[in-house]
């Protein structure tokens, strides 16, 4: 009865309400870090779309795991915080984005969940999608090229770098029909950090512990230690580039020791990690001794993937690497002297909220 009624509403809306030329109707998933992020861009930048494209971005579905908020008249970041929500159906959901009768939705996903992107394909068969989230891309080529193929807009540029334009620069390339032959990047900015500000005096531990306070790592920073999500971004950018491949074939060496991974809480994988101090130290004071600096890079030459800590020199373009910036260096047959390097802040709720933002624009603009 409930979804009755839902449907009703959304049908009178869609059916009524004003629309500019270039509508869209956004249904976000994922009200977090950059879910929020994105309500509030949308919201401030109503005036300067509207004048700039003629386009207007009316979100009428918002949702986390728990609760979601369908409103006819377009919602904002504040109707999200105070409006009292239902309960979450993803059922309720996506009928509503799918057989609403609206003229042009748009699915944003900003959440990291597996079982969300497991629906992308059934979405993209009329629904296009933007996606702050990296685990559609990631998942087995099959389903990646199978998402490739389909005719609704797919806009997933945060998916690597979030705002760095490191995917829309190799698709430019393969556009003009170059050949990448070599890539590689710094991917993550918690470890783009912890080596940038590796030096004499600080213990690695002490420093995991203050990128942890500082809110640059997830609850555990194993989870930004593990490389696993370099891995996934790697995983991507190599199939952007041309590449078959799956993410067993992307050969990942860990620089912690297995120790700190198994300890049982977070607690004691700082225990764990103390004992490692002095290992660090060695490895440092060794670069440092041949006129080199640590880095974590990950590496796409020849076909194959990898990523390892390594000791770049002075004439490296990630030996200047500093604060938490990501970095990538691509080259290919035309830019084969001297690599494109594109490097800046590669994370953070807004720059990734503004790139998503342009995809729902871009998907608007299409005629
Ligand atoms: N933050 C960054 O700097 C950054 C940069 C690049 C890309 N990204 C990507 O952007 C995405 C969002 O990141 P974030 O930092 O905003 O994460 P976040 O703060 O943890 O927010 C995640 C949101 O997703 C919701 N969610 C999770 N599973 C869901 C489900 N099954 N159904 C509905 N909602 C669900 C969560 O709801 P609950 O709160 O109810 O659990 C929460 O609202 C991730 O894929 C991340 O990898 C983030």
């Amino acid at each position: 009865m409930k979804k009755i009624f839902l449907f009703l509403c959304l049908f009178l809306f869609s059916s009524s309400y004003a629309e500019s030329e270039r509508q869209v109707q956004v249904f976000l998933l994922g009200t977090g870090l950059v879910g929020s992020e994105l309500l509030h861009q949308i919201d401030q930048s109503r005036e300067i779309l509207q004048q700039q494209y003629g386009v207007e971005i009316v979100v009428v579905g918002a949702a986390n795991s728990k609760t979601m908020l369908l409103n006819s008249a377009g919602l904002t970041l504040e109707d999200w915080k105070k409006s009292p929500k239902d309960l979450m159906s993803w059922d309720s959901f996506l009928d509503a984005m799918l057989n609403g009768g609206f003229s042009h939705p748009v699915f944003v996903d900003c959440t990291s969940s597996v079982e969300v992107a497991g629906f992308y394909e059934e979405i993209l068969q009329t629904v296009p999608i933007v996606t702050a989230s990296k685990k559609a891309n990631s998942s087995l080529f099959e389903k990646y090229k199978n998402l490739h193929e389909k005719d609704a807009g797919f806009y997933y540029d945060a998916n690597v770098g979030a705002g760095l334009p490191i995917l829309s620069t190799i698709q430019s390339l393969k556009r003009s029909a170059d050949e990448i032959t070599r890539i590689e990047a710094v991917f993550s900015g918690t470890l783009s950090f912890l080596f940038n500000s590796f030096k004499e005096g600080v213990l690695f531990s002490e420093l995991v512990k203050r990128a942890q306070e500082m809110g640059y790592t997830e609850p555990d920073p194993r989870d930004d230690l593990n490389g696993m999500d370099v891995a996934r971004k790697l995983l991507i950018t190599a199939r952007e580039a041309g590449f078959t491949m799956e993410m067993e074939e992307i050969k990942l060496e860990m620089f912690l020791p297995d120790s700190c991974f198994k300890a049982a809480s977070v607690e004691e994988f700082y225990e764990r990690l103390k004992e490692y101090d002095p290992v660090f130290t060695e490895k440092r004071r060794k670069a440092e001794s041949e006129g080199k600096r640590l880095r974590f890079i990950a590496k796409l030459e020849n076909g194959k993937a990898s990523i390892s800590l390594q000791a770049v020199d002075q004439s490296h373009p990630f030996y200047h690497l500093s604060g938490n910036d990501n970095i990538a260096s691509i080259s290919s047959k035309h830019y084969c002297r001297n690599p494109i390097v594109i490097q800046g802040p590669g994370a953070g709720a807004t720059v990734t909220a503004a790139i998503v933002l342009e995809g729902i624009v871009l998907e608007s603009l299409k005629d």
